[in-house]
């Protein structure tokens, strides 16, 4: 804001320019001027001023409509263009005032417009209405930051699937209940998570196609008595169709729901990945290391390097699944159609966008700043008989019926316990007493390589299925 709120002009005492009086803004029906505290209580301009671009590209397409359609003529559209031109440079130099007075990005560029070029910036607004002006605007603005999001998921799964690639025959403990289940390659467990986000990715393409339609030529609500061309426009903004209803046009944000929601749940696999980054990198896991430029220390304890930024994605997911729910509410209660409480959309929307950018990128970095400790992993593999299962699917294998061979194992992990010894080193006779079928190539079974070459199924952790996958993901983020 580069202005305060100027003294309002007196009653009965016109400003010079009309919209620079709020009270001459609207209609002569006025009697007195805004409040100065409604003034600063509705005005949006502090933050919806970011919305410049889609404003004026969207003012751009409706005045060379308006005159493609006879309604405005060739001069005019000129002196729009010529008009808008100077105040997307001055804007984009700094040098644009806005105004608190003339409450939101539309009634600036509009009034600055009408300064600027006369009575042909007056009649731009002719045919629309701020409400499908503002929807548009919301959307042409959220399309191309979906696109930059688009990138960023793409960045981040391919860190994933990279880190991955260095990783198919790192074993580590794979979890269930947070207790040792079985073993599985690291490169597998990255690689789940490059599943999360590829959905992420094709969410937000679905969202896209959504948000990607045309609210202008809706006006206020019911249409408006120009022959608008709204097909042409959608056309020129690069809109994949037109809204079909004025009254949905215009008080439809389910767009932005779904993009908040895709979001949320985006937000959601950073923050389970930022968790399982926190527990690897403790001292009781010990099972990766991460670059010093992305560790901060203590100011108490010399001896911390602490994983703040996997902490606060973890963290922010929370204000992003706040920005849905806020979202939500907003619109739970709204009669048909424009409600002055859509205004609060854009704060939430414009937060979820920064805060998932951002997000991404240093998330997408971090990864490919990860030190694995194979050593560590595969040793924490040793523990808890991860194992167990090859025991019982190997004596499967030599004819016993599968709940018998889990008993048989069950007492095998207790004598192994009992002896402080992992499965794989029992002695072939302490076996072979459990089950006489038990030969040596059980040794192999209960290797954790053996383990994990045993799961080579679609999808499995089997080092072959998993080079298979890093081929198709690879393949599938190329270009
Ligand atoms: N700043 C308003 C918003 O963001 C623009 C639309 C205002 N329309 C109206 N009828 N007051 O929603």
């Amino acid at each position: 804001m580069t202005s305060s709120p100027p003294p309002h002009a007196l009653p009965g005492q016109p400003a010079a320019d009309p919209l620079a009086n709020k009270a001459q803004a609207w209609s002569a029906l006025f009697n007195e001027p805004m409040s100065a505290l409604v003034q600063r209580y509705t005005a949006s301009v502090g933050f919806d001023q970011r919305l410049w671009r889609a404003d004026i590209a969207g003012s751009l397409a409706h005045a060379a409509m308006l005159a493609a359609q006879g309604v405005i003529s060739a001069q005019d559209l000129a002196d729009i263009q010529r008009g808008l031109a100077q105040i997307g440079a001055d804007i984009e130099a700094g040098r644009f005032e806005w105004k608190l007075e003339l409450e939101d990005v539309h009634l600036n560029i509009e009034a600055r417009l009408t300064a600027l070029v006369g009575d042909a910036g007056k009649r731009l607004h002719t045919g629309r209405s701020r409400n499908d002006q503002v929807a548009t605007d919301v959307r042409l603005w959220l399309r191309t930051e979906i696109d930059g999001l688009a990138g960023l998921m793409t960045d981040m799964q391919r860190a994933l699937v990279e880190l991955a690639a260095q990783h198919t025959d790192t074993v580590m403990p794979g979890f269930t209940h947070m207790q040792v289940a079985q073993p599985v390659s690291f490169a597998h467990h990255l690689l789940a998570y490059v599943e999360m986000f590829s959905r992420d990715a094709e969410r937000l393409a679905d969202v896209r196609k959504r948000v990607n339609q045309l609210p202008l030529g809706a006006a206020a609500l019911a249409g408006t008595s120009y022959p608008l061309d709204r097909e042409g426009v959608a056309r020129a903004l690069g809109f994949e169709g037109v809204c079909q209803n004025s009254l949905d046009a215009v008080s439809d944000r389910d767009f932005a729901l779904e993009f908040t929601a895709a979001a949320s749940i985006c937000m959601v696999h950073v923050s389970r990945l930022s968790e399982e980054i926190v527990l690897w990198m403790s001292q009781n896991f010990g099972f990766i290391d991460l670059a010093d430029r992305y560790c901060t220390g203590s100011s108490i304890m010399p001896q911390k390097r602490n994983p703040d930024v996997a902490e606060l994605a973890r963290g922010k997911s929370g204000r992003v699944i706040g920005h849905l729910t806020a979202l939500l509410v907003l619109m739970k209660g709204q009669p048909l159609t424009y409600n002055k409480d859509n205004q609060e959309d854009k704060e939430p929307l414009f937060d979820t966008v920064d805060t998932l950018a951002a997000t991404l990128r240093i998330m997408a970095e971090m990864v490919g700043g990860i030190t694995v400790k194979k050593a560590a992993m595969e040793a924490a593999a040793m523990r808890g008989y991860a194992t167990a299962t090859d025991l019982a699917d190997y004596l499967v294998k030599k004819g016993q019926p599968f709940r018998d061979a889990h008993e048989t194992v069950a007492h095998a992990v207790k004598l192994a316990i009992a002896q402080g010894l992992d499965l794989s080193a029992l002695p072939l006779a302490t076996l072979q007493g459990l089950n006489a079928s038990i030969t040596e190539d059980v040794f192999e079974v209960l290797s954790l390589r053996g383990s994990l070459n045993a799961r080579n199924v679609l999808g499995g952790t089997a080092p072959a299925q998993v080079l298979a996958q890093v081929a198709r993901h690879r393949a599938r983020l190329q270009g």
